[in-house]
């Protein structure tokens, strides 16, 4: 029955984050700080008397890690789980790996800003010879998908939410208008996507979009799921705005 809320949370700090490396679809753990964030969240909902009947998560460590803090906070520990490579975070291509403030020294502040933050231009591709190549397509985490010629070598938002939205269309919206009570943890641009399809922003309206670390969101939504409320942030507007800002300028040039 309408309204319908829905919790989203990007994950805690990753170690890469703390590095001001681009991530993507490499495996970085938590950092100490990342961990924290994903157990205040839990905090957070907990406080707000949040209970879920289902989470949906990436097959990444950074965000199953964040969910898995966020559960054991508010007790539901064996919360039935979906994960899906559909959630995992934009794949930053032949990026992944540099630091993002040297790139922008090479490079330009525009230039990374456009990579990171633009609708419909992508990253460089990850070529074969790249050091993450191997350890990120031979990953036997994803035997059962994307298929070969699904496996992004580099992802712009459009492409992330061209293999993000059928997922939240087929397996994420028929819960909701069940009347169950979901949580998303997933990623930055992931959750990007998302928010754009929701709130229909436009290419220059997503590029100002920085979602920050650790925080969960919500958004309450109609019968026809068109947000009723929007990215109402579970912290402080002022610790929320400094967040958001900070991710933001992960790409100024040092
Ligand atoms: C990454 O993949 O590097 C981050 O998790 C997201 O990076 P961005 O904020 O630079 O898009």
């Amino acid at each position: 029955m309408a309204p319908y809320k829905i919790v989203m949370v990007r994950h805690g700090e990753s170690e890469w984050n703390e590095k001001n490396l681009f991530c993507g679809w490499f495996d970085a753990n938590l950092s100490e700080k990342g961990k924290q964030e994903a157990q205040a969240a839990g905090k957070a909902l907990k406080d707000a008397g949040y209970k879920f009947d289902m989470a949906f998560t990436s097959m990444l460590t950074r965000a199953q890690v964040t969910l898995q803090a966020i559960l054991k906070e508010i007790g539901q520990e064996d919360l039935p789980t979906i994960r899906t490579w559909r959630l995992n975070e934009r794949h930053y291509g032949g990026l992944t790996g540099l630091n993002k403030a040297e790139t922008a020294a090479k490079y330009g502040e525009e230039q990374v800003n456009i990579w990171r933050r633009s609708f419909d231009i992508p990253p460089p591709p990850m070529e074969a010879d790249h050091a993450y190549y191997d350890s990120i397509v031979k990953d036997a985490r994803y035997a059962e998908g994307p298929t070969l010629d699904q496996f992004p070598m580099y992802e712009s938002l459009k492409l992330t939410i061209e293999r993000t939205l059928p997922f939240w269309n087929d397996s994420i919206v028929p819960q909701i208008k069940a009347g169950k009570q979901i949580m998303i943890a997933a990623h930055g641009n992931s959750l990007r996507g998302i928010v754009k399809h929701l709130d229909d922003l436009s290419e220059d309206q997503i590029m100002k979009l920085n979602l920050p670390t650790g925080i969960p969101f919500v958004y309450t939504l109609d019968e026809n799921l068109k947000p009723v409320k929007s990215l109402e942030f579970l912290g402080d507007p002022e610790t929320v705005k400094k967040a958001m800002e900070a991710v933001a300028a992960q790409g100024k040039a040092k």
